[in-house]
């Protein structure tokens, strides 16, 4: 569905991604996990069309989008959640949830139902400030409020960032259900390694704006790699 080929990003003199390739199956999870600094979000940001990509391609479905204007890109079906959630905080979470919609016309009735269902407490909530909502309250509203586009590709950077740990759970719970249900297929960037290894069907792991490894799930999961330097060396 999604290709990456040799993609290399830089701010001004510093290249932050270097040649990299990803491969994206239709309807599967995909994860790239790497810590701090690595460039999973430079690696977002630009299948996004939201920095400029300066060698490499970007295809999807067998179209080249490589440095497409962002809304262009949102129209062929591709919506981040980005890093820290950025949702309205002023507007309340049904607002919120209309801005994602903003390029449809029609009814959202079964949409917001559709949001409320995964996420019950988004529901009782609906007329709440969003800045007032908790933590991943907020991540569960930046996931909903992107649904609301109704994307074919999903792509979330490090939706378990400054969340309580049982939360993260039941987020990593919520996106494998929005996968099997509606088919979306998802680019999970992780520094929880363990969680996003354990919802992924396959990964890839980044460093210092490098590919270094890239396997199915299972096999990251028990690579010597992996298991020292983002596994906690369980
Ligand atoms: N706006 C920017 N200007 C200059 N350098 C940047 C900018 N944004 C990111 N970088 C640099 O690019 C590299 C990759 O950053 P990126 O944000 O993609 O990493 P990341 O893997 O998402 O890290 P984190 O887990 O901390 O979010 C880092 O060395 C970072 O300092
Ligand atoms: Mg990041």
């Amino acid at each position: 569905m999604l290709e990456v080929r040799d993609l290399e990003v830089a701010y001004g003199s510093i290249t932050a991604l270097h040649r990299i390739s990803l491969r994206v199956e239709k309807g599967k999870i995909i994860t790239l996990i790497g810590s701090n600094g690595a460039g999973k979000s430079t690696t977002l940001r630009a299948i996004s069309g939201l920095l400029r990509i300066r060698g490499g391609e970007v295809w999807l479905d067998g179209k080249q989008i490589t440095n497409l204007a962002p809304h262009l890109i949102v129209a062929l079906g591709i919506t981040q959640v980005p890093e820290g959630r950025m949702i309205f905080p002023n507007l309340t979470v049904i607002e919120n949830l209309q801005m994602g919609a903003y390029r449809r016309k029609g009814n959202l009735k079964a949409d917001y139902e559709y949001v409320y269902s995964i996420f019950p407490i988004l529901g009782e909530r609906e007329k709440q400030v969003a800045g007032t909502l908790s933590g991943g309250e907020q991540q569960m509203l930046a996931i909903s409020r992107a649904l609301m586009s109704k994307p074919t590709f999903l792509m979330l950077d490090e939706p378990s960032l400054g969340i309580a740990p049982l939360l993260v759970r039941t987020i990593f719970e919520k996106i494998l259900e929005i996968n099997r249900q509606l088919g979306i297929t998802i680019l999970l960037v992780e520094q929880n390694a363990n969680l996003a290894l354990e919802i992924a069907d396959y990964g890839y792991v980044l460093e210092t704006g490098r590919v270094i490894l890239e396997d199915r799930s299972e096999h990251l999961r028990t690579n010597s790699i992996v298991r020292e330097s983002y596994l906690g060396g369980a």
